[in-house]
C-alpha cells in the first residue's frame, strides 16, 4: 500500500503520545493533514496540539465507539490511514476501576475495525493502512534473567489494562486474518517526554519534586522498564507505517532497562541541578526542598505495592530494526534532560491539566498505602 495519503486518522491524539505523533509527522510531511478523533477524558487535552495550524489538523471531538461518526470522517476526509492511539492507558486506574478499560480499548477499537472494514473493504476495496499502537505489558512480567520479549512470545497479560490493550490486540489479528484488513501492530515499552499527564512515573516524580509533594515508591523501587522517548516511539510507528508488513507486529524498545528507584534518583539529582544553576526556580517553587538546599531525595516515600505488580518489562527489537531500519534518536541521557527542561518550563501546561477532580483521584489513590 501507498501510504503516502493526503489525510491521516489519528485517534488519542488529544493524549501524551498521539499528540507527539501529531506533531512530528506534520513536521515531517508538509503534505499531510491530519484528522484528530479524541474524547478528551481526563487524559486528552486541546492544550497538547496548541499552536498546531488548524488548516493541517482538524480536530473532531468524540468517541471511537461511535462507528457512524468514524465512518463519516473516513469517507468525508479520503482517509487511507488510521493510526489507533485511543485508549485508557493507567494502570493503577484499570485496577481500581476495570470497566473503562474494557469499553474504551476493547469495545473502541471494535468499533474502529468494523469502521475500517465497512469504509475500505465494501465492492473492490481500496489500498489502506490499519495501525494499531500496543504496549509490551501484554507479554506479562520477565524474571531478571529472562531474554526481552520477542514478537512470537506467549501472551500472558497481568492487569485489566494489558489484558483489554491484548484484547484490542487480538481482534487487529483476526480483522486481519479473517477478512484481510491491512494492519500493523506495534507493542512499545514505557515512553517518557513532554504532554506526558503526571500521574505516570516521570512526569509525576517531577512535579511532585517541584510541589515539595513525597515521592511514592511503589514496593522495594526494584521493578524495571525499558524506557523510550517518546520522539523514538513516534519515529518507530512512522516507519511502521512505511515499510511494515502488513500482519505483521514490530516490538519498539530503547534497549534502556532502569529499575524504578534509579529513574527517581536521576529525577532528583536533575531537578536539584537545575535548581543550583538557575536563581529563578526557587522563588517559582519555594515548596520544592531544591529550593532550600536540602534536595528532593529527601521526598522519597516507600508505599505499598501496586497490586499484581509486573516485576520486569524488556523489549527485543531486533525485528524493528532489521526490517524498518528502527533505531532511536535519544539516549536516556538525552532524553530525560529535554524532559525535565520541558516540565520546568511548561509549569502553565501541568497546572491546567491537573485539576480539582485529578488530585481528589490521587489522594483517593494513595489513601491506603
Ligand atoms: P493517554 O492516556 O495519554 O492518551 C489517551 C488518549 O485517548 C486521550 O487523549 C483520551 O482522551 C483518548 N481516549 C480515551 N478513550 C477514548 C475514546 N473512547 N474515544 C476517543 N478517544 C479516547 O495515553 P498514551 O500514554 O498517549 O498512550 C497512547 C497509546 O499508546 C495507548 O493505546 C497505550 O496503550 C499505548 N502505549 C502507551 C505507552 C506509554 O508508556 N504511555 C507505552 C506503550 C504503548
Ligand atoms: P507507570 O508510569 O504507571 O507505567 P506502567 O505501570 O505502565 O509501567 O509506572 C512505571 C513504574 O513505576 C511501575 O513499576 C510502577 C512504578 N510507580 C511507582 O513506583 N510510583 C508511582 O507513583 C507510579 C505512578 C509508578
Amino acid at each position: 500500500m501507498s501510504t503516502d495519503r493526503q489525510t491521516l486518522l489519528v485517534t488519542g491524539g488529544a493524549g501524551f503520545i498521539g499528540a507527539n505523533f501529531v506533531r512530528q509527522r506534520l513536521a515531517q510531511r508538509s503534505d499531510e493533514r491530519i484528522v484528530v478523533l479524541d474524547a478528551l477524558t481526563y487524559a486528552g487535552n486541546r492544550r497538547n496540539l496548541a499552536g498546531i495550524d488548524p488548516d493541517r489538523c482538524e480536530f473532531v471531538h468524540g468517541d471511537i465507539r461511535d462507528t457512524a461518526l468514524v465512518e463519516r470522517l473516513l469517507r468525508e476526509h479520503g482517509i487511507r490511514t488510521l493510526v489507533h492511539f485511543a485508549a485508557e492507558s493507567h494502570v493503577d486506574r484499570s485496577i481500581s476501576g476495570p470497566d473503562a478499560f474494557i469499553d474504551a480499548n476493547v469495545i473502541g477499537t471494535h468499533s474502529l475495525l468494523k469502521a475500517a472494514r465497512t469504509v475500505w473493504l465494501s465492492g473492490s476495496g481500496v489500498p489502506h493502512r490499519f495501525h494499531h499502537v500496543s504496549t509490551d505489558e501484554v507479554y506479562g512480567s520477565l524474571g531478571p534473567h529472562d531474554p526481552p520479549f520477542e514478537e512470537t512470545n506467549q501472551y500472558q497479560p497481568n492487569s485489566p489494562y494489558s489484558a483489554s490493550k491484548a484484547a484490542s490486540d487480538h481482534l487487529v489479528r483476526a480483522y486481519h486474518h479473517t477478512f484481510h484488513l491491512e494492519v500493523t501492530t506495534t507493542n512499545c515499552s514505557n515512553n517518557y517526554g513532554p504532554f506526558q499527564f503526571p500521574e505516570k512515573l516521570i512526569p509525576l516524580m517531577l512535579v511532585n519534586c517541584l510541589h515539595g509533594r513525597p515521592l511514592p515508591i511503589y514496593g522495594d523501587g526494584m521493578n524495571i522498564r525499558d524506557w523510550l522517548h517518546v520522539d523514538d516511539h513516534c519515529r518507530g510507528i512512522t516507519l511502521a507505517l512505511e515499510k511494515g508488513r502488513p500482519g505483521e507486529v514490530y516490538n519498539i524498545g530503547g534497549e534502556n532497562e532502569r529499575p524504578n528507584i534509579e529513574i527517581v534518583q536521576r529525577i532528583t539529582g536533575a531537578i536539584d541541578a537545575a535548581f543550583a544553576a538557575d536563581p529563578s526556580l526557587a522563588p517559582r517553587f519555594p515548596s520544592s526542598p531544591a529550593a532550600d538546599g536540602r534536595g528532593c531525595w529527601s521526598l522519597v516515600t516507600y508505599v505499598k505495592d501496586r497490586p499484581g505488580h509486573d516485576r520486569r518489562y524488556a523489549i527485543d527489537p531486533r525485528k524493528a530494526q532489521s526490517e524498518l531500519g528502527y533505531r532511536p534518536h535519544e539516549t536516556f541521557e538525552t532524553g530525560l534532560a529535554k524532559t525535565v527542561a520541558w516540565y520546568l518550563a511548561n509549569e502553565p501546561w501541568w497546572r491546567a491539566v491537573m485539576d480539582g477532580s485529578y488530585r481528589d483521584w490521587l489522594e483517593h489513590q494513595y489513601a491506603g498505602r
